[in-house]
């Protein structure tokens, strides 16, 4: 049991960790222009001030770069190469889960930073894989296997609580959740 985790935990965070940077980029680095544009619906946001286009952009920038340097890693270790579809695919569908999560939020009228437990900490998941099963089939059935399906869905909210504690005391974040 012990051995088996120890083997699916590397390979899980591995498979994982485009879409971890693309998430966290985000919020290191977004901010500026809304992607709404600031419009509300029924008097509400659509998405709100936390989802912008540098954040988008920058944290998809920075979750491809993370996977070309693991593609280079690869050689060495002798490792699972992405193909430039699974990376973007990674990095965005990342991204636009969390999007997503924030039109259903604001929909439900639920204030920008204010929790929404469990899907704040796994809607950027929910985007990569969805994602990478709609552009990329074979190779995300290929790699990312039940046990590390499983995985990644135990370890990321663990790992999103953390983080975010970070972010909110080194002041990139307004909540610490
Ligand atoms: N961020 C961004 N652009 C994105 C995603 C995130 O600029 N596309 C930045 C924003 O500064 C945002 C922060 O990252 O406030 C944290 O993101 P998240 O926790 O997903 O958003 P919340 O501010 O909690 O808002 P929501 O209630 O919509 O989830
Ligand atoms: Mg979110």
């Amino acid at each position: 049991m012990l051995e088996s985790v120890l083997i699916i935990l590397p390979k899980a965070l591995w498979l994982i960790l485009p879409a971890y940077v693309a998430n966290s980029s985000a919020v290191l680095f977004g901010g500026g222009v809304p992607i709404d544009l600031r419009v509300k619906i029924r008097g509400k946001r659509i998405l709100g001030d936390g989802k912008t286009y540098r954040g988008l952009i920058l944290g998809t920038c920075c979750g491809v770069l993370v996977g070309i340097f693991q593609n280079q890693m690869a050689g060495l270790l002798g490792g699972v190469i992405f193909p430039p579809v699974v990376l973007l695919s990674l990095a965005f569908g990342a991204l636009f889960g969390d999007i997503t999560e924030s039109l259903i939020k604001r929909r439900l009228g639920i204030k920008q930073g204010a929790p929404f437990f469990p899907f704040d900490q796994l809607d950027f998941i929910a985007g990569a894989f969805i994602t990478l099963w709609l552009t990329s089939e074979e190779w995300f059935l290929t790699h990312f296997s039940l046990d590390v399906i499983i995985t990644i869905l135990i370890i990321t909210p663990i790992l999103h609580l953390l983080t975010n504690r970070i972010g909110y005391i080194i002041g990139k974040k307004d909540v610490p959740w």
